[in-house]
């Protein structure tokens, strides 16, 4: 059995291409089927779908034997009991911080103890700390760009693409963090025991990339 762990949205639909690269169609449609678990094509591949920031830590843990996660998810979550084997150039975005338009940026530095609102805190912490910079930072789990309008905090770190989402809030990108893309990710464990059915995957997922 290979279980394939996958987010719902635009991981799921990019993905799908790549599945049926590696002969691996879902029977079901995660946006209608309420199903966690959807068949496929093959008795002994499964879909298991969940929120796209757990599915590093199920396959971390082997509930899922693969997944396809976000850099910037990965990055949060460390990487720990996980292989990146293929990066899949799927949903591209930049890490970035990002304050308010009209708030003069010597303003922005002058202040003593900056406040970052995300839900990126262990990436953030690592990169204010690398630039030798104090901050304290606000968990949140969404709408990340409320934080600036109502003064909750100084600075965003976020995923931007069009920076729309930005612009339409009064927004604008600051510092680039990373580049961002999704990864097939492989459990430790997996990649030994299950070696040939997860090699061949890979590797017929690399040739549908490239
Ligand atoms: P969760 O549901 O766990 O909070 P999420 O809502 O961020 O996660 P998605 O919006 O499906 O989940 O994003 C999945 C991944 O897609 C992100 O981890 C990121 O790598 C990438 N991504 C997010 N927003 C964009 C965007 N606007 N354009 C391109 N890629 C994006
Ligand atoms: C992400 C992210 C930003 C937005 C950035 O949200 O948290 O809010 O996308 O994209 P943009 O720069 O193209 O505006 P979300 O996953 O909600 O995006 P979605 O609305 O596209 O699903």
């Amino acid at each position: 059995m290979i279980k394939i762990a996958l987010s719902k949205g635009r991981i799921f639909k990019e993905t799908l291409p790549l599945l049926a690269a590696a002969d691996i169609v879902p029977a079901d449609d995660p946006e209608t089927s309420r199903k966690l678990i959807l068949d496929t094509n093959h008795d002994d591949v499964k879909l298991v779908i969940i929120r796209a920031t757990d599915v590093p830590t199920y396959v971390q843990f082997g509930a899922a034997d693969v997944g396809v996660a976000g850099k910037d998810v990965l990055m949060e979550h460390g990487g720990e009991g996980l292989y990146e084997p293929l990066d899949l150039g799927i949903a591209k975005c930049r890490l970035m911080t990002a304050g308010l338009i009209d708030a003069p940026r010597e303003n922005k530095n002058s202040r003593g103890r900056k406040r970052v609102a995300t839900k990126f805190v262990n990436v953030t912490r690592r990169y204010f700390e690398s630039r030798g910079e104090q901050v304290e930072v606000i968990k949140l789990y969404g709408s990340m760009e409320l934080g600036p309008i109502v003064g909750l905090a100084d600075y965003i770190v976020d995923v931007v693409d069009t920076g729309n989402t930005l612009k339409a809030n009064g927004l604008e990108p600051l510092d680039h963090i990373a580049d961002i893309s999704s990864r097939l990710i492989v459990n430790k464990a997996a990649m030994k025991m299950k070696h040939e059915r997860v090699q061949s995957l890979i590797d017929r997922m690399r040739k549908a990339v490239a």
